[in-house]
């Protein structure tokens, strides 16, 4: 994650605030003209059509939980990615995901709960969320940081439905493990599958959720199509992409970046610009598209919302 100079992306391809809410304007006048011309159709295919490429999705509420930063274009945050199961280079993941097949799809739910154990299909998992438009700052381990308007749900609204117990103290996700369609899980960069954890309170926090979109579309499969989390006080190895396991467990799971280089990614990753790298400083980040540095906030400036859940932790140790 870490080996790669960021190549310099000119800061007009921002896009600024503005345009983006034009362009959002644009997209839903655009998409009431196909719903009228499809009648019924597009408003049944709301949900199911998530699985589709590139669909808009309409009528999204705006988060209240957004920041007012400026998002990066869509061309940064699409093509500027970390997917290591299609290779190391930022520009990998743009170019060989396609190779990886999202339709169908399924999570399969399983560890400490009352409800059975299950396959769920994607559209039944999403079916009884209400989408929501949520710009985030991405901050990465590796000081650069990209500000994303995700599509997606709170994951404490998706937990409750499966109805944890009391054993149940973390979350575990595991992404897609198919070497025939991700070139780099022929390879070992990493222990594949890609794992991840939460704490279970850190899991049911309303800042975490599941993104399907981004831009008011749905996500492309270079940013972990169909369903990635976004943990945004965290640093971004812990946003898991294309999820298709999770599971409620008693014990700390081994996260797969922890299991690579213990000393370097600990289980809680949180943004703190006090806590260095063991090889530099997490003092400050470069937003992607942009030449200047900025001092990083502690908690990725979530302080007021999340600090509380590690009260009496000492952050350097838990790191
Ligand atoms: N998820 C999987 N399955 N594999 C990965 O290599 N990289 C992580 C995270 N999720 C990664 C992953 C890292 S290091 C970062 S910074 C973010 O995804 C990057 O998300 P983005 O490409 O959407 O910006």
């Amino acid at each position: 994650m870490l080996i790669r100079q960021a190549p310099d992306i000119r800061s007009s391809e921002i896009t600024p605030e503005r345009l983006y809410r034009n362009r959002r304007q644009f997209i839903q006048g655009a998409s009431g003209v196909v719903a009228g011309a499809l009648v019924g159709g597009a408003m049944l295919g709301r949900y199911g059509g998530l699985l589709r490429a590139q669909e808009s999705i309409d009528n999204l509420k705006q988060s209240p939980l957004s920041t007012d930063e400026e998002p990066n274009s869509y061309e940064d945050i699409t093509t500027y990615n970390n997917f290591y199961e299609f290779g190391l280079d930022k520009g990998d993941p743009a170019r060989y995901s396609h190779e990886m097949s999202i339709d169908p799809w399924s999570v399969r739910v399983e560890g400490e709960m009352n409800k059975p154990a299950a396959d769920v299909a994607l559209d039944d998992l999403l079916r009884p969320h209400t989408l929501e438009e949520r710009i985030y700052r991405l901050r990465c381990v590796e000081a650069w940081s990209m500000v994303v308007p995700w599509v997606g749900f709170p994951l404490g609204d998706l937990i409750k439905r499966f109805e944890p117990t009391s054993k149940a103290k973390f979350v575990k996700f595991e992404t897609l493990h198919r070497p025939s369609e991700m070139r780099g899980q022929r390879g070992r960069s990493l222990e594949w599958p890609y794992v991840e954890g939460l704490r279970m309170d850190e899991a049911m926090h309303p800042l975490a959720i599941l993104a399907v979109g981004m831009y008011g579309k749905t996500l492309l499969n270079q940013q972990g199509a169909p369903l990635r989390l976004v943990v945004p006080w965290k640093y971004g190895f812990k946003s898991i992409k294309s999820i298709v396991k999770m599971e409620f467990v008693e014990e700390q799971p081994r996260n797969s970046w922890n299991v690579a280089i213990p000393n370097e990614y600990g289980f809680y990753s949180n943004v703190n610009p006090e806590v260095d790298h063991p090889r530099w400083s997490q003092a400050s980040e470069r937003r992607i598209g942009s030449f200047f540095r900025m001092r990083t906030a502690m908690f990725n400036g979530y302080a007021d919302q999340v600090a509380g859940l590690y009260d009496g932790m000492d952050l350097a140790q838990n790191y």
